[in-house]
Formats: structure tokens, C-alpha cells, sequence
């Protein structure tokens, strides 16, 4: 029986569900490519990925072993980093006239997510906003299965590889979205950490802290118990909520994020520190995959949408871009000051994973001390300073709070109800935080 967070509620759900789709973890497993791609049947494969990815060694050697396994590949490496409806279109349009039978992704969550929509959009050919999520789209469900996707993930960041999501800027309203369905999911994930040796720093600062947003923001996330239940099965929706099955791989992640993020940031040459923060991507990739995240990715989405003139170094140049993961983590102080009250035991008990002797800390202070630990994790890994360091100013707030307020997807997973009001407030706080 269910307890504690999860004691059952008045009309809340009962019922959680757990679906996962297959992966391979560890040093060498790219080279093993080649009979994962034959062991789905595939046999003429479109490679997505991108020009920075391309050049590195372990994607060559995929390249390599497809050839020696008989695959034949065509390689698509127009994929844009932070990718937008112009370039999912453009990749899709890529997978229809290849008449391929299977795809594989190597490359960040950009490229994995790319490769999702570019098989959704050439299987079912629509107008891009159809199944975008709503009220930005119309939140079609996805018609049935897509071709056969292997998910090879080259950052230790957004658990694409296992999640049913896709996220891109709409460049026309200058805000970010997304898809999401089931079917969207990976048929396989093979997740090799060496790739994550060659990361830039703020690269890797940025990818580690999405992953150790993900993981607080799903177990601090409303117990599925106390989201209605669905008049029907198939109106779970996908974020259903924290849950025990979430609750194991959140909880991992923050710990080795706790211990390892910073290291990994010092030194590509870590490879302890980076092959932890590859597996805390994984198991946070997992666990938010069905639980969901809350408010610091909401807001994320319109911090990343507005952006002006900031360009990190570590991206690629020439155009102004807020990488996904400082995007979320400059909310998160501010977001976890505001929920602690809603679930005091589950902030502090995050805090204490992230290192954090809480056995003095009243549950009052929940909030306030994990936002603190937050500030101090991003200070010291060289996160930007909140929401000033990306050139926004006071004046820029309505519009931010305006664009976060429609991510209701997101917005009804938080263990506190937050409205615009408290969306402003929560941006007003994440100007400067040291
Ligand atoms: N689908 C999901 O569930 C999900 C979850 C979170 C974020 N996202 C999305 O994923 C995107 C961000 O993905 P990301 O953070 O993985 O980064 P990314 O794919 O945007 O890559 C960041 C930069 O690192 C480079 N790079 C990637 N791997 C490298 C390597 N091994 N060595 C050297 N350079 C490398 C890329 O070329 C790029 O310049 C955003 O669009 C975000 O919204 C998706
Ligand atoms: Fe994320």
C-alpha cells in the first residue's frame, strides 16, 4: 500500500503506469552499433547529427561499424543546435525522400530531438502544429509507431534518449514548444560516456545542470495521487506526477550530480566524473521521462524564446541562443524557494543528496536551503548569474511571466499552483542570485 507522499486523495489517480523502452549503458557501447542496427531489422539507416558531432571520433567509428554490418547510411548533419520548426521540417523533409527503413540520432538532445520529429513529420506528414502540445498547438495525438530509432546521446544532459519528447523554438512566436507522445520514444538507447570526454565546459556545466534539474524537479513533483484521475486510460497523460518508480532514479541523480557535476566541469579528463554524470542523465532521463518537470522548466521555455544578444562559448557562433540547461537552472533557486513549502520533506531530502547536512534545517527552510545549495553548485561550476548575466532586464518580465503561464503542461505538475502573478515574482527573483 502507498503511503507517506502518496497517500490516496479525493478523486486523484490510483494508477501509474511504467514504459520504458530498452537501453545499453556503458564505455564502448557505440561500437556495438552496427548488430543493434540489425537486430531491429534495419538495413538502410538515415544518420542524423550534427556538424560539430560529426567530426568526433567515436562517431566516425559508428559511421564505420554500420558499414562493416552491411547498414547503408546516409549521414544528415544539417541539424541546428536549439533546433526550430524551420530546421525539424528541413530534416524531415531529408528522412521522406530516402526511403529509409530506420534512423539513428548521435548528438545532443538537439539532434535526438530533431531525429524524433523528422520521423513523425515524414511518417504522418501534417502541418507543423498539429501535434504540437497545447494551447500553442493543436495537441493531435500521434497516429501510431514510426520508423525504428536508435538514440545515441553525445552530452550527459537531457535523457532525450528515453523520453517521448521533442522541444523546439517556434520562430514566429518567439517561443519555445513542444511534442510529446509515447510514440515518440526511441526504440533503443545506446548511451557510451566516452563521447562526453570531448565536452566544453560550460557545455558540460549546462547539460549536468538540466540533468539535475530534471531529477528534483521530478521528485519534487505533485504525487500522481493527487492529479484527478482520467475519465478514461488513454487521458493519463504523460507527465502523471512523482511516483515511487520516479522517485529511485531522481533520487540517483541528484546524488551523483551532487558529487560529480563540478568535477566533470574541471576536467574532460575526469572520466570517473564523466561517466557518473552520463549515467545521472540516464536514470534522470528515465524517471522525469514519466513523472515530468515543474516550474524552472516552464519558465525555461521563455528565457530560451526571448533571448537577445547572449552567446555562450562552447556553441556554436554567429547567433544569439540560450542553451536549454542554464535556461532551466537560472529558475531554480528562485522556483524551489517557492514550492518548499508545498513538499518541505522532499526539497530537503533533494538537499541532502546534493550533500547538504540538513539534520539542523527546520521544514520551513526546505526551500530556501536547496535553492541555496543550487546557487552555490552553478556559481561554482560558472553558470551565468541569473537572469541579468543573459542581458534581460526588469522590463522584460511581463513578456517572460506571459510566455511561462501558457507551459501548463509543466505548470500542473508543480506541488504548489503557481499563477502569472507568482510567475513574475519567481522571474523578479531570478534576475541575480550572488
Ligand atoms: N527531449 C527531451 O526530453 C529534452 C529534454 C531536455 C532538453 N531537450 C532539448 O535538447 C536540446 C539541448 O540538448 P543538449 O543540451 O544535449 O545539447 P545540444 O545537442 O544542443 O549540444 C550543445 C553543443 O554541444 C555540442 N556537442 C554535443 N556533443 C558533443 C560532444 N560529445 N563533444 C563536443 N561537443 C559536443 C553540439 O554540437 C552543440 O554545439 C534543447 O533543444 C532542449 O530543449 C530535450
Ligand atoms: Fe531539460
Amino acid at each position: 500500500m502507498l503511503t507517506g507522499y502518496y497517500t490516496p486523495s479525493p478523486g486523484g489517480d490510483t494508477i501509474f503506469t511504467i514504459d520504458p523502452r530498452p537501453i545499453k549503458f556503458g564505455p564502448g557501447a557505440i561500437n556495438e552499433i552496427g548488430a543493434d542496427a540489425r537486430g531491429l531489422g534495419v538495413s538502410r539507416v538515415a544518420v542524423f547529427t550534427d556538424k560539430s558531432v560529426i567530426e568526433l571520433a567515436p562517431t566516425q567509428a559508428a559511421i564505420a561499424e554500420l558499414k562493416v554490418a552491411g547498414v547503408d547510411r546516409v549521414v544528415y548533419d544539417e541539424t541546428t543546435v536549439e533546433p526550430t520548426d524551420q530546421s525539424f521540417l528541413a530534416a524531415a523533409k531529408f528522412l521522406q525522400e530516402g526511403e529509409f527503413d530506420g534512423i539513428i540520432s548521435i548528438g545532443g538532445g538537439s539532434v535526438i530531438d530533431t531525429a524524433k520529429a523528422a520521423n513523425l513529420y515524414a511518417t504522418y506528414p501534417d502541418d507543423l502544429l498539429t501535434y504540437v502540445n497545447k494551447p500553442i498547438g493543436e495537441g493531435r495525438p500521434v497516429p501510431g509507431s514510426l520508423l525504428p530509432h536508435i538514440a545515441c546521446p553525445t552530452t550527459s544532459g537531457t535523457g532525450s534518449e528515453s523520453t517521448g519528447v521533442a522541444v523546439f523554438d517556434l520562430l514566429a512566436q518567439r517561443v519555445k514548444t513542444g511534442i510529446s507522445s509515447k510514440f515518440l520514444k526511441p526504440s533503443l538507447g545506446v548511451i557510451d560516456p566516452e563521447f562526453t570526454y570531448t565536452l566544453p565546459p560550460l557545455v558540460t556545466a549546462s547539460t549536468g545542470f538540466d540533468v539535475l534539474t530534471h531529477a528534483i524537479e521530478s521528485y519534487t513533483a505533485i504525487a500522481f495521487t493527487r492529479r484527478s484521475k482520467p475519465d478514461h486510460p488513454t487521458l493519463r497523460p504523460p507527465y502523471q506526477g512523482a511516483n515511487p518508480h520516479s522517485d529511485l532514479g531522481s533520487l540517483e541523480a541528484i546524488r551523483l550530480g551532487g558529487e560529480f557535476l563540478v568535477r566533470a566541469v574541471r576536467s574532460g579528463d575526469d572520466c570517473e566524473a564523466r561517466n557518473a554524470m552520463m549515467y545521472a542523465a540516464t536514470m534522470a532521463g528515465i524517471s522525469f521521462g514519466n513523472s515530468g518537470v515543474h516550474i524552472p522548466h516552464a519558465m525555461s521555455y521563455s528565457v530560451a524564446g526571448m533571448i537577445r544578444d547572449y552567446q555562450p562559448s562552447g556553441w556554436p557562433a554567429g547567433h544569439a541562443l540560450c542553451p536549454h540547461g542554464i535556461s532551466v537552472v537560472v529558475n531554480a533557486p528562485a522556483a524551489f524557494r517557492f514550492t518548499g513549502p508545498a513538499a518541505p520533506d522532499r526539497h530537503l531530502a533533494a538537499a541532502r543528496a546534493l550533500g547538504v547536512d540538513v539534520r539542523d534545517v527546520s521544514t520551513d527552510a526546505a526551500g530556501a536551503v536547496l535553492a541555496e545549495r543550487m546557487s552555490e553548485l552553478m556559481r561554482v561550476a560558472g553558470i551565468p548569474n541569473g537572469l541579468e548575466a543573459l542581458n534581460y532586464t526588469a522590463g522584460d518580465i511581463a513578456d517572460l511571466a506571459g510566455g511561462a503561464i501558457q507551459q501548463q503542461r509543466l505548470l500542473s505538475i508543480s506541488p504548489r499552483q503557481v499563477s502569472e502573478q507568482d510567475l513574475y515574482a519567481l522571474f523578479e527573483d531570478a534576475m541575480r542570485y550572488w
